[in-house]
């Protein structure tokens, strides 16, 4: 009877205090723009629609979500959970851009999550590429063999589920193991339209964007984590040869870790 009653309570000691923390994030997150105009130190702001229109209400859930486990990281880099938001509700919402969603990179599943809720709003699939134990050594040579294999494998399928949660794992096809090895046959023929590249080295970033480009129609987006961060000189070497090779473009972010997307253009250009 004891042990019931003690259960009890630490069940409701639990869930008051995850409510607190999902009230306090949701706070900082809303007065951020606020307190710091209010100081003379305006850092950051959160955009007019969100602060002020209250548009994407679900981006609160979904901070959750973006920073579990992985505080240190992604707790800070409100701007980089905003990009994202923002470009998702441009490519499948205003422009309707058709085709499924994929992520190459996955690790705990923070950005994952976003994808999954944009997937599951949008009727897409999402497949998510990762070995789910970090590094692979096959990738260890060149710009990146100095890298540690062991990088990112304090990870696994549940956690990674967790993270994006009951709600969401159904829109979402884990595919584990090496990349571009692990892509399935099934694929070869599926169009994406939005494809985001995080894992961090030259060789799966490069693999990443050959094979995912010719399925990608004009307007799909690739969200590419790493660019500018000077930390990741292989992702970068890779993304650079690609946008030389085809003629794309990327726009930087001024999000933690240097994110640059590119929004796919195909089409000839209009003659005058
Ligand atoms: C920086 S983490 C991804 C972080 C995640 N996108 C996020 O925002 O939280 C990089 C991931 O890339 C994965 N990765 C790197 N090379 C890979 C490869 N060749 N095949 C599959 N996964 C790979 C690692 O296992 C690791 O989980």
């Amino acid at each position: 009877m004891i042990s019931k009653i003690e259960k009890t309570l630490s069940y409701i000691r639990r869930s008051q205090s995850e409510k607190l923390s999902h009230k306090f994030a949701k706070k900082i997150f809303i007065s951020l723009s606020g307190f710091f105009a209010s100081k003379k130190l305006i850092l950051a702001y959160t955009p007019d629609s969100m602060a002020h229109f209250k548009a994407y209400p679900h981006i609160y859930e979904l901070y959750e979500r973006f920073r579990k486990f992985n505080k240190a990281n992604n707790g800070g880099d409100i701007n980089r959970l905003i990009s994202i938001v923002l470009n998702l509700e441009q490519v499948l919402k205003e422009d309707n851009i058709k085709g499924s969603i994929a992520e190459v990179g996955v690790f705990k599943g923070n950005t994952a999550c976003v994808l999954a809720y944009y997937a599951n709003e949008n009727q897409r699939k999402c497949f998510l590429f990762d070995t789910y134990n970090g590094f692979d050594n096959r990738d260890l040579e060149g710009i990146d063999k100095n890298e540690e294999e062991r990088q990112f494998n304090d990870t696994n399928l549940e956690e990674v589920k967790s993270v994006i949660g009951d709600d969401l794992v159904k829109t979402c096809k884990f595919i584990a193991g090496y990349f571009p090895d692990s892509i399935p046959d099934y694929l070869d023929k599926e169009n994406f339209a939005v494809v985001s590249l995080d894992c961090d080295l030259y060789k799966p970033t490069r693999a990443g964007l050959t094979w995912f480009y010719p399925r990608m129609k004009d307007g799909a987006i690739f969200l590419l984590h790493d660019y500018s961060s000077r930390f990741w000189e292989g992702s970068k070497k890779a993304i650079d040869e690609f946008c030389y090779e085809t003629k794309q473009h990327v726009i930087l972010l001024p999000d933690k870790s240097g994110s640059a997307f590119i929004r796919i253009h195909k089409l000839k250009p209009k003659s005058y």
